[in-house]
């Protein structure tokens, strides 16, 4: 590996979305590209770290450099997260479905006259509030918040309900253009305070957010 700021630090990221079956051919999705997960992945790999990119469905290429485990499902998800730790930080920026449903084992049938299926969403494990809470917790736990109003206050809300050190927050609303776009318009929501970054560049934004921790990082072992 480089020699560079995160040189000897295992990171792990996850990026992308989730699919979560409903039956053997169809799923539940979201309109996450992994464009920003991968591009931190990358950085953190230009910094020197070891990374480990667990990555839900997408249609990017991996990569250079970094060990990347590829999954489906949140709980697909959860449990190759389980398994790479222990980190020295864990980026969660992977778009993990909340919900989903008890999958059919065969393919449901639309029958002549029949009602419509039902379906009862059952909840998937936070990985991220998981990882927060671990034993072996990553010394930086990252996550992230698109949403779509009161990007901040929710932001807020989440890093405390989650326990991370860290939310990068951003508007996914359909006129910020930024879930499957180039650019982010991100917010660093901590304790301490929160930071605007101007519009820039996934990749941009991959590079400040990396610069940032490995700064965090040394700051913290020297204190
Ligand atoms: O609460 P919300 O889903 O908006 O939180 C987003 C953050 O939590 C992201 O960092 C995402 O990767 C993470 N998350 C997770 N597991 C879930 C849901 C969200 O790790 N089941």
């Amino acid at each position: 590996a480089a020699k560079g700021p995160l040189s000897g630090r295992h990171v792990v990221v996850t990026s992308g979305p989730t699919h979560e079956a409903i039956d053997p051919v169809r799923y539940i999705a979201n309109r996450s590209s992994g464009k920003q997960g991968h591009a931190i992945a990358a950085a953190a790999v230009a910094a020197g770290a070891r990374v480990t990119l667990i990555s839900g469905p997408v249609t990017l290429p991996d990569p250079a450099g970094c060990d990347v485990v590829r999954v489906e499902s949140a709980r697909d998800m959860f449990a190759a997260v389980a398994r790479v730790l222990p980190a020295d930080i864990f980026i969660g920026a992977a778009a993990v479905a909340d919900w989903r449903v008890e999958a059919a084992a065969d393919k449901i049938k639309k029958r002549q006259g029949a009602a419509a299926p039902t379906f009862s969403l059952v909840e998937n494990p936070d990985i991220l509030a998981t990882v927060s809470r671990a034993s072996n917790r990553p010394r930086l736990v990252v996550g992230f918040a698109a949403e779509t109003r009161d990007v901040i206050a929710h932001a807020k809300e989440k890093l405390l309900r989650k326990d991370c050190d860290l939310i990068i927050a951003n508007d996914v609303s359909e006129a910020a253009g930024v879930f499957g776009g180039d650019a982010n318009e991100a917010h660093l929501v901590s304790r301490s305070g929160v930071e605007s970054w101007p519009r820039m560049s996934k990749e941009a934004v991959a590079a400040q957010l990396i610069a940032r921790l490995a700064d965090i990082l040394d700051r913290s072992e020297a204190a």
